[in-house]
């Protein structure tokens, strides 16, 4: 999203202003065109050469001393898409509050009318003052978004709130502002990963899914302004920033968080390979080679189904919006059309499963979206992330459709 964006990175004399270094660099692994600005406190922590290097642009650091004719603070701040000033001080916050431009990154932030995000830093006591506090509310109402800062021990050995955030957070934050914001204010559900159902203490029936999927569309709908709530199976990849993350196991935990938590949401979406069986009676203690069966080296396992979670969504969903995934090996679209009616789903996105390119653990999925209105939309190979935009784009037709059509 923020490939070929004009980004402005200030950087203030903080003592976290080393981590300015590791955010300039994922903006330009994202392709960002970033121009740095730093504040003489800042020359003070770290060298102007890191970032004129990383950035591959001049690096502005003072409001007379470019060296040629050009007005930057104006020129930069008219060509922004976005500024982001990491780490923010104290100083830097009053400044910008109170509309003082008295060197090059204030005067710049006067210009800009792109998307401002500022992440203060600062001691502990220094964060509560009160002038601060007034000075973000102000920031805040002028529609500067602020992130808030982090707890935790800080350098200079208080502990409290005043951590300047982990860089691939802010990052993330400032990839949020380029994603339209049209699921604001909507409950989302989403439900990934696999369930574990356990044979004895270790080991258990599960399946390939890797949760890719499922955290792609928690993700991009938590990007759109979603409130997303997550509800995964233990799976190895990080979760989304910004969604509340809810753990499950077995298929029947991953039933009673859905169903404790469905009720107030807008739009649910199943992405969970959920088990269709667990072992009817695991054993408390592990299962020996001695326990075989020793006429054939064989093993008899009990399966008892599992409750069927999406069916179970569609019998109490009231104005809800459903949507499941079908990963099948075969006859596709006619199993998953079935599953709708079954299930009584607003619609499907159907995928097949077993090649490299797409279903369980691949980064790329080729699916189509299925409605029970009967229309369909075959999608090209896509990446997951695409994938799931694409699918939340489908979701948000369907329902401003059947709000049309009340
Ligand atoms: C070692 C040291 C660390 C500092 N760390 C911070 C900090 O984390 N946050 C902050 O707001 N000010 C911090 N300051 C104070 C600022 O550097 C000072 O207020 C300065 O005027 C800020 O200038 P600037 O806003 O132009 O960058 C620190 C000062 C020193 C000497």
């Amino acid at each position: 999203m923020i490939k070929d964006k004009n980004i402005i990175l200030g950087v203030c004399g903080g003592i976290a202003a080393y981590k300015s270094v590791e955010l300039l660099r994922l903006m330009k692994k994202a392709g960002a065109d970033v121009k740095v600005v730093m504040t003489s406190s800042a020359l003070e922590f770290v060298g102007e050469l890191t970032f004129k290097v990383l950035s591959e642009n001049h690096v502005c650091t003072g409001l007379f001393n470019s060296g040629d004719s050009s007005v930057r603070h104006i020129e930069w701040a008219s060509r922004a898409d976005a500024a982001l000033i990491a780490p923010a001080t104290a100083n830097m916050i009053g400044k910008m509050a109170r509309g003082i431009a008295d060197d090059a990154l204030s005067t710049m932030m006067m210009a800009v009318k792109a998307p401002v995000m500022i992440c203060p830093s600062m001691n502990t006591y220094m964060y509560e003052n009160r002038a601060l506090q007034r000075n973000l509310d102000i920031l805040e109402q002028d529609g500067v978004i602020i992130l808030e800062p982090g707890s935790g021990e800080l350098a200079c050995k208080t502990s409290g709130a005043g951590r300047l955030p982990e860089p691939e957070l802010i990052f993330d934050r400032l990839v949020k502002l380029f994603h339209p914001c049209d699921m604001k204010g909507k409950k989302v559900i989403v439900t990934a990963g696999p369930t574990r159902e356990a044979m004895d203490p270790v080991r258990y029936i599960s399946n390939h899914s890797s949760g890719k999927m499922g955290y792609a569309v928690a993700e991009a709908a938590e990007k759109r302004g979603a409130m997303v709530t997550l509800i995964t199976g233990p799976v190895s990849i990080a979760p989304p920033f910004g969604v509340e993350l809810i753990k499950v196991t077995t298929a029947h935990e991953m039933a009673n968080a859905v169903l404790s938590s469905m009720d107030d949401a807008d739009i649910i979406i199943k992405v969970a390979a959920v088990a269709d069986y667990r072992p009817l009676a695991p054993r408390e203690n592990k299962i020996k080679k001695d326990q075989m069966d020793s006429r054939n080296n064989s093993l008899t396992l009990d399966l008892v189904e599992n409750p069927d979670i999406l069916k179970m969504v569609g019998e109490r969903k009231r104005n809800q919006f459903l949507a499941g995934f079908a990963a099948e090996t075969e006859n596709l679209i006619a199993n998953a059309l079935a599953k709708i009616k079954k299930k009584n789903l607003d619609m499907i996105a159907a995928n097949i499963v077993g090649r490299e390119d797409s279903g369980f653990e691949a980064d790329t999925n080729k699916i189509t979206l299925l409605s029970k209105d009967g229309s369909s939309k075959e999608l090209p190979l896509l990446s997951k992330q695409q994938a799931a935009h694409e699918l939340l784009d489908h979701i948000l037709g369907k329902i401003k459709h059947q709000v049309l059509a009340r």
